[in-house]
């Protein structure tokens, strides 16, 4: 998703019977590359819920930069008011950063265990 110029946010959600292989990180390292090599882009955020632990743990492990969290930014389906945690990663960081050498080990070997609509 589009934030500017030169700039995306990733978003990541995966199906609960596919959790915890490692999809999300390696599917974000995918996409950041793709951003950073192809796409032209300067900066990528990742927005998510301090206390989603496994989606903090993603822009964490990537090397991507905490650089603030948002009191109350954002409200849930019940109005409640919550926090939001912003990360970023600019292209000059991108090559030596860990997500620069993300193998896609769990996107390979569950390639044929996740049934794709319409195949
Ligand atoms: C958040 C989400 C995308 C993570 O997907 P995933 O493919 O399971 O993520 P990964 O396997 O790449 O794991 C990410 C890290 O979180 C950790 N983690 C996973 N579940 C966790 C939990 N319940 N508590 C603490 N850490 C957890 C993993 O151990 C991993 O870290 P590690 O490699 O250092 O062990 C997935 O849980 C999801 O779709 N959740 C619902 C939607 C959502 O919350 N999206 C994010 C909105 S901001």
């Amino acid at each position: 998703m589009r934030i500017g110029a030169g700039a995306s946010e990733i978003g990541y959600w995966v199906h609960v019977e596919h959790v915890g292989h490692g999809l999300a990180t390696e599917a974000t390292a995918a996409l950041a590359r793709v951003g950073f090599g192809h796409l032209g882009l300067r900066r990528i955020e990742i927005h998510c819920d301090p206390h989603n632990t496994a989606s903090a743990a993603i822009p964490r492990k990537l090397g991507f930069t905490h650089k603030v969290t948002i009191q109350g930014c954002v409200t849930t389906l019940s109005m409640t008011p919550c926090d939001m945690m912003i990360w970023t990663m600019r292209r000059e960081d991108f090559a030596t950063s860990p997500g620069r050498g993300t193998r896609h080990r769990g996107i390979r070997r569950r390639r044929h265990a996740v049934a794709v609509p319409g195949r």
